[in-house]
């Protein structure tokens, strides 16, 4: 089960090309200006993210501990030093959400809190009137083997991802999309379960969840349904036991 778990972080890492985070490369900019007035807040930004990036791999993963340590770091870290004051509200809701994650009980508290920090990085963006450049990776083909079939899960999660926090409505509906084919069905599912059933409804909730949220505007209702499709996630690999190290 550990490679499954190594993967889910290499993949997770790859197809997160935030900007400046790892795989990604450059940051894109088409303003010069703004990147050199920026730049202080440049590297603060990019642990945050990585952080906050933690939480969300944990939850995945379906590794309670993992995500709680993650979320424990953002909620408790110094505000960036000179950070102009007009943050202050945004950055205090990413705290509360990232507190919420940090003291969650299971992991479906934690995956709904997870998706309250994503609110709340929209939040801020739309505030500011910033909104973040992803470079874009190409969408996995459709396939109906487990393994495959995650990797589409994982590029639809990010998409969903990068529409809740720019936002994004393109994102965000590419990501529903791309969930819009068949679920996986519980006997092809690889490792076995005793109960294929419930493996099956997970696999088509997840793309039930998907399909809910297409059209979804608001970001409230962005924030509730991907914190129940990151539980899913979560449920199903804790089922299958495939968080276990
Ligand atoms: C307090 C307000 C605030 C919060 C909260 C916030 N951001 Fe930002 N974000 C900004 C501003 C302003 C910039 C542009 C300035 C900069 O790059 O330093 C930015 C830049 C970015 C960038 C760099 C790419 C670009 O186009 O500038 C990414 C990626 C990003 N934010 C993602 C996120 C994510 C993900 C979260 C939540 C985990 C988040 N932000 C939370 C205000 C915020
Ligand atoms: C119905 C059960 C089920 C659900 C629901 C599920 N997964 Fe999985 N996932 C699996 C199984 C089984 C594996 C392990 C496959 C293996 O290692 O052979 C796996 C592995 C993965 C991997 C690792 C892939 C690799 O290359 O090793 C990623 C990434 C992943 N899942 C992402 C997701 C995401 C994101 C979601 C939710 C959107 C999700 N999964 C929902 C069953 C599920």
């Amino acid at each position: 089960m550990q490679s499954a778990v190594s993967r889910i972080l290499l993949l997770v890492f790859c197809l997160a090309p935030a900007v400046g985070l790892g795989c990604g490369g450059a940051p894109i900019s088409d303003d010069a200006q703004e990147e050199v007035r920026l730049e202080p807040a440049g590297e603060y930004m990019r642990d945050h993210f990585e952080q906050v990036r933690g939480v969300q791999v944990g939850v995945i993963r379906g590794d309670l501990a993992a995500a709680k340590a993650a979320a424990k770091w953002v909620a408790r870290r110094e505000a960036l030093e000179g950070a102009p004051k007009d943050w202050e509200p945004y950055v205090a809701q990413m705290r509360t959400a990232a507190g919420e994650a940090a003291a969650a009980p299971d992991i479906a508290t934690a995956a709904v809190a997870t998706a309250a920090m994503g609110s709340a990085c929209a939040t801020c963006h739309e505030a500011m009137q910033h909104y973040p450049q992803f470079l874009a990776t190409v969408q996995p083909p459709e396939a109906d083997e487990t393994l495959p079939h995650m990797t589409g899960h994982m590029w639809a999660a990010d998409r969903m991802w990068r529409g809740l926090v720019t936002p994004s409505a393109a994102s965000w509906e590419d990501g529903v999309a791309a969930l819009a084919g068949d679920p996986l069905e519980g006997e092809r599912i690889e490792p076995k379960a005793d109960d294929p059933a419930r493996l099956a409804a997970l696999a088509a909730r997840v793309h039930d969840l998907a399909a809910q949220g297409g059209g979804v505007a608001e970001m409230e209702a962005r924030e509730e349904i991907y914190g129940r499709f990151l539980a899913t996630c979560a449920e199903c690999h804790q089922l299958l036991g495939i968080s276990a190290e």
